[in-house]
């Protein structure tokens, strides 16, 4: 604030302003719309439509249901979908090797979402757990999460995804390094148009939860040398900030296009300060607990549904966020009117 204002009461009155619905549009200070979301949607390897227990609201999509999805997407004026897999945990290792499977769920959803919709753009998380059987993002050796080795994997993975006509890849594992790895790997194959939107400060959060019924992801274990018991060695602690700004500016230098901070509502201080510092197209992850939070409530009567959803995204425009990852997306840009 560059100053004080230079009126005070009565000849200064704060409300006059808020007197009525078009003075209240006429000041406003950001705007949410529908090219704001990008869809966070699960897709699944059978058939049909597979309600999520702990996201009412939200469902596991088929690859053919999630082609429909991305003609919705487009109608609704949503400019890009973000797609996570759920696999059958029998067919799980520790090494994730289905991650970088070029016929595999992923490959399949984004060929079948992008024939159906080619102007919606399709991001993919680049991140082992959905496919190792310890639910872990990385190889795991004497206890320990291998970072070298795992970027090595990712790199596969990533690779994979841009092959089969993936738009945006998202890192969201948190081993150092694997940015540059990607964007190396990419020029090499010549694909230089891939963009990478890195969850850049991503910390270790208990809002993760719903999400792990929602892909079916492996047990964390209780400090096994198979299974060390939580994300903390490579997930950053809720407790800072100023390592989320080396975090977003290490990505940035590695070739990063797009930043990410997630989750989303608890951390908008740092969406703010990420904002502030390096003027990149900054995002934030509205992620299942925040999501399972507000249709908990709102089932419950405590909370009204639509005025929780708008208001909680339109926090994130306020904090300066270029847009919002949100399960959420069909639904708030039908509530928005487009
Ligand atoms: C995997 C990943 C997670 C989420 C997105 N990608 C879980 C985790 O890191 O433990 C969370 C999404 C959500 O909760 O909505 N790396």
């Amino acid at each position: 604030m560059s100053q004080a204002p230079l009126a005070a009461y009565p000849a200064l009155r704060m409300r006059r302003l808020r007197q009525a619905d078009w003075t209240r549009r006429l000041v406003r200070e950001s705007v949410l719309t529908p090219s704001d979301l990008i869809w966070s949607m699960v897709v699944h390897e059978g058939e049909g439509r597979i309600p999520v227990g702990s996201m009412p609201g939200v469902e596991r999509l088929s690859v053919a249901e999630a082609a429909r999805a991305a003609v919705e997407a487009r109608e609704l004026g949503i400019p890009a979908i973000a797609i996570f897999p759920h696999i059958d945990g029998a067919r799980k290792d520790a090494a994730g090797s289905l991650a970088s499977d070029p016929d595999g769920l992923i490959a399949r959803a984004v060929k079948a979402m992008k024939d159906a919709a080619p102007e919606v753009g399709i991001m993919c998380d680049v991140a082992l757990d959905p496919f190792t059987d310890h639910g872990h993002d990385g190889l795991i050796e004497n206890g320990r999460i291998l970072n070298d080795a795992t970027v090595e994997r990712l790199v596969e993975q990533g690779l994979m995804q841009a092959k089969a006509g993936c738009d945006i890849l998202a890192p969201s594992d948190m081993m150092d390094g694997r940015v540059a790895a990607l964007r190396a790997a990419l020029e090499a194959e010549g694909l230089q148009d891939a963009m990478i939107m890195s969850y850049a400060a991503k910390y270790a959060s208990a809002f993760y939860g719903p999400y792990r019924e929602a892909i079916g992801s492996g047990k964390l274990g209780t400090g096994s040398v198979d299974n060390p018991g939580d994300k903390k060695t490579y997930q950053m602690d809720s407790a800072n900030s100023a390592e989320a700004l080396r975090e977003v500016a290490l990505d940035i230098a590695e070739g990063a296009d797009m930043v990410m901070v997630k989750p989303g509502l608890p951390y908008l201080d740092i969406v703010r300060q990420v904002v502030d510092a390096f003027a990149m197209p900054t995002f934030a992850f509205q992620v299942s607990g925040e999501y399972a939070m507000i249709m908990a409530a709102a089932q419950n009567g405590w909370l009204d549904e639509e005025r929780s959803i708008l208001e909680s995204l339109g926090a994130f425009k306020r904090a300066g966020a270029a847009g919002v990852i949100t399960y959420f997306a069909p639904r708030a840009a039908r509530l928005l009117g487009s």
